[in-house]
C-alpha cells in the first residue's frame, strides 16, 4: 500500500510517499526556515502563504521521486494538528482534494503522532514504550501501547524544550531556529562552566518547566555581558544544554521506572541534539533499558513520519470525511483512532 503523506503543520512544507507503513519512497521537505529567520520567529501568516506556493511542487517531487503516479496512491494522510491553524489548512485542503478527486481514503494524523512512530520506519520497536516527544512545541512523555493508543504521563507546565533552546539562543544573538547552533556551540564549551537552574528536577513528578531557563541566561548574560561572545559564548551554550538534557534524561528515566516501561523512543526536532542524544543512550544502557531514536532527518519535521499511522489506520478500513478540519490545539491522548481496548 502507498500513501502519500502531507505535513504543514508549521514551517516546512513536506510531503512523502510511504509503502506498507515501513518503507519510505521518498520524502521531500521544503523549509521556510531563511524567511521567518529575518523576523526571530515563525510569522503565521508568511507560514501560510508560502505553504500555498509549495504545497502543489512539493507533492509533485515527492510522487515523482518515488517513481508512483497518482494513480498508484492507495491513500492520503495528513496532518490534522496540532499547529498553525493557516498553516495546516493549506495541507489538509491539498490532501482533501487529491482524496476527492482521485477517490482515495483520506486519514488525518495528529503531528507528534507522526513524530513518536517515526523510528518504525528504521527500526523495529515493540509495543510499549515510553516515548519522549521534544520539538518546538512540545515537551511530552508518553505511554504508548500501540498504533493510536497514547497516554500522557507527564509534559511542560509551560514552555518547550525547542522553545527554550530557540529563546536562549536569540539571548545569545544566535538567528532563528537557534537550537541547532546552540548543540553546535556546546561541542567546544565547558558544560560546568557556568551554574544555571535545573527546575523540577528533584519534584517527584514527571513535569517539566523550562521558561525559567531563559530567564537564567538572561540573568546571567546581563551580569557576564561577554559571555554573548567568544569562548564564553560556547561555554554558555555547553552549561546551558547540559542543563536541559540533565533534566530531560532524568524525568525520562524516572517516566519509564514508574510505568515499567523498557523501551524509550525519542521523537521531534530536539532529538537532533547530540547531548540529549548522547545522555540518553549512557543513562538507558546504565539502567538496561533499550534506546531507539529516528536519524536526525526523520527527527525533524517531514511528511514521511505520517506514513505509519496512515497504513495502520488505513488498512484497518478508517477514513476520515471529507469535512476533515484542521484543529490547533489536540491532545494526542484523544488522536488515536483506535480504541484503547483493541
Ligand atoms: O519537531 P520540529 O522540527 O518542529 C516542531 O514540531 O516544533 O522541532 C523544531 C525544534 C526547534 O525548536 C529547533 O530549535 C529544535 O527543534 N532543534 C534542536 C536541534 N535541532 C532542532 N534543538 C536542540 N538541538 C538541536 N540539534
Ligand atoms: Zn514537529
Amino acid at each position: 500500500m502507498r500513501v502519500l503523506c502531507i505535513e504543514t503543520s508549521c514551517d516546512e512544507t513536506a510531503a512523502a510517499v510511504v509503502r506498507d507503513g515501513r518503507q519510505i519512497l521518498s520524502s521531500v521537505v521544503a523549509s521556510q526556515v531563511d524567511l521567518h529567520a529575518h523576523y526571530g520567529g515563525v510569522v503565521p501568516e508568511l507560514a501560510s502563504r508560502c505553504h500555498l506556493e509549495a504545497i502543489t511542487p512539493v507533492i509533485a517531487e515527492a510522487l515523482e521521486r518515488a517513481a508512483t503516479p497518482l494513480a498508484a496512491i492507495e491513500g492520503v494522510a495528513v496532518t490534522r494538528g496540532p499547529g498553525l491553524v493557516g498553516a495546516l489548512l493549506v495541507g489538509v485542503a491539498a490532501a482533501k482534494a487529491i482524496a476527492y478527486a482521485r477517490q482515495l481514503p483520506l486519514i488525518g494524523v495528529h503531528h507528534i503522532e507522526g513524530h513518536i512512530l517515526a523510528v518504525q520506519l528504521e527500526q523495529e520497536v515493540a509495543f510499549p514504550y515510553l516515548a519522549l516527544a521534544v520539538s518546538g512545541g512540545h515537551t511530552h512523555l508518553y505511554r504508548v501501547d500501540g498504533i493510536g493508543r497514547y497516554q500522557t504521563l507527564g509534559r511542560t507546565i509551560d514552555d518547550a524544550a525547542g522553545e527554550a533552546f530557540d529563546k536562549v539562543a536569540k539571548l545569545m544573538g544566535l538567528p532563528y531556529p537557534g537550537g541547532a547552533l546552540i548543540d553546535r556551540l556546546a561541542r567546544d564549551g565547558d558544560p560546568r562552566a557556568i551554574p544555571l537552574p535545573r527546575p523540577l528536577l528533584h519534584r517527584d513528578n514527571l513535569d517539566f518547566s523550562f521558561s525559567g531557563m531563559k530567564t537564567a541566561v538572561l540573568n546571567y548574560l546581563k551580569q557576564h555581558p561577554e559571555a554573548a561572545a567568544g569562548d564564553r559564548r560556547n561555554d554558555l551554550a555547553a552549561s546551558f544544554q547540559a542543563a536541559m538534557v540533565e533534566i530531560l534524561v532524568a524525568k525520562t528515566l524516572r517516566a519509564a521506572a514508574a510505568h515499567g516501561l523498557e523501551r524509550l523512543v525519542v521523537a521531534g526536532g530536539v532529538a537532533c541534539n547530540s547531548g540529549l542524544r548522547a545522555g540518553l543512550a549512557a543513562a538507558a544502557s546504565q539502567a538496561g533499558l533499550t534506546l531507539a531514536i529516528p536519524s536526525p532527518p526523520l527527527c525533524a519535521d517531514n511528511a514521511a513520519m505520517l506514513g505509519v499511522a496512515g497504513a495502520a489506520y488505513l488498512s484497518a478500513g478508517l477514513a476520515a470525511p471529507l469535512d476533515l478540519n484542521a484543529v490547533a490545539a489536540w491532545p494526542l491522548d484523544t488522536a488515536g483512532l483506535f480504541p484503547a481496548a483493541v
